[in-house]
């Protein structure tokens, strides 16, 4: 008798994840250096979304509730700036809460999400069509650290970028100048730019928001170990690590860290590697910048601050800034 497959022989009764040979490649690579690193972006699993939407409720993380007063605060005084008919480029189309607040100063805007995950990308367009069904929706599924060729006729409308969460936090000064310079060359001249960034202040609240009492920043830390055994086949031992965030006063900055809370061997992707007790896996940078450096970072990529909005306590900025014209200076 032929052997026929029926559909249970055809069933992956493991059903591993689909492996992204960009996550393994970074994790590989991360956990291959002496100083173990893997880029941040690999947070962002179902899991790893669903635990940042928790992050952004829990009372130590200020970030998301301080930058969404600002916005209610100034999103007609952008609107009337930059008209309510603009385009408005969203870079990373998140739970777009916040991009809701600036679209309802700008009925008569064209939104443009530009996101890598097609499906973060539906599910934000779809919420956004229901909220305003005269919004015209562009969706672009792409990087946007790279340049982006927009869908758009730029010279016929108004161009406004949308970086808001302090997302540009996550990169390096060096990463962030380029990132907005792209920034610059994907939304045009004349083009205006509506960023949130957070600012340097106590060490001990920037601690605490990173190191929320519930634990859930440190759940979300974790996750990142659970995926990597998930999707790559990993043995990593995920309660043998530890949460731990800290604030390295010399670069400004707050550092995420998966610590070994001692020595530890396991696999990933069939790669063998071991840590010591206390050795960490360093997996996030939140960059915090004071009013000045804002300006320079911006002026740096070729734009020009045209607004600077904080909160009462200075503890975060939403930033309007407007590209600057290619001329000859002195
Ligand atoms: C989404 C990158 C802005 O850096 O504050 C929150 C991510 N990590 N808690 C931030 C994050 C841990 C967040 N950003």
């Amino acid at each position: 008798m032929l052997f026929t497959p029926t559909r249970d022989d055809t069933i992956d009764r493991a059903a591993p994840a689909p492996v992204d040979p960009a996550f393994r490649a970074d994790v590989l690579r991360g956990l291959g250096q002496p100083h173990k690193a893997i880029p941040a972006r690999w947070f962002y699993d179902m899991r790893g979304s669903q635990l940042f939407e928790a992050i952004t409720q829990v009372p130590e993380y200020y970030p998301t509730r301080t930058e969404t007063a600002l916005l209610h605060a100034h999103a007609s005084e952008v609107a009337k700036r930059i008209g309510t008919d603009a385009t408005v480029v969203e870079f990373g189309s998140g739970s777009s809460i916040k991009t809701r607040i600036l679209l309802k100063a700008m009925p008569r805007a064209t939104y443009v999400p530009i996101d890598i995950c097609g499906e973060f990308l539906d599910e934000a367009c779809e919420g956004l069509a229901a909220l305003f069904p005269q919004l015209k929706i562009v969706p672009v599924e792409a990087n946007f650290m790279n340049p982006v060729n927009l869908p758009v006729k730029r010279d016929e409308q108004a161009m406004l970028g949308f970086f808001p969460g302090s997302t540009i936090g996550n990169m390096t000064a060096a990463a962030a100048v380029d990132l907005l310079r792209s920034m610059r060359g994907t939304l045009g001249a004349g083009s205006h730019l509506l960023i949130g960034i957070d600012r340097v202040k106590d060490p001990a609240r920037l601690v605490a928001a990173y190191d929320d009492a519930q634990g859930v920043t440190a759940l979300f830390n974790l996750n990142l170990l659970q995926r990597i055994n998930r999707e790559l086949g990993g043995t990593i031992p995920v309660s043998e690590f530890r949460h731990v965030a800290r604030w390295n006063e010399s670069a400004s900055r707050i550092e995420m860290h998966l610590e070994a809370r001692r020595a530890i061997r396991f696999e990933v992707a069939g790669e063998a590697f071991h840590m010591e007790g206390g050795e960490t896996i360093h997996t996030e940078n939140c960059h915090k910048y004071r009013p000045g450096e804002m300006r320079l970072l911006l002026a740096a990529a070729g734009w020009s601050e045209l607004e600077h909005w904080t909160d009462p306590q200075g503890d975060f900025s939403l930033v309007l800034a407007k590209a600057e014209d290619d001329r000859q200076t002195p």
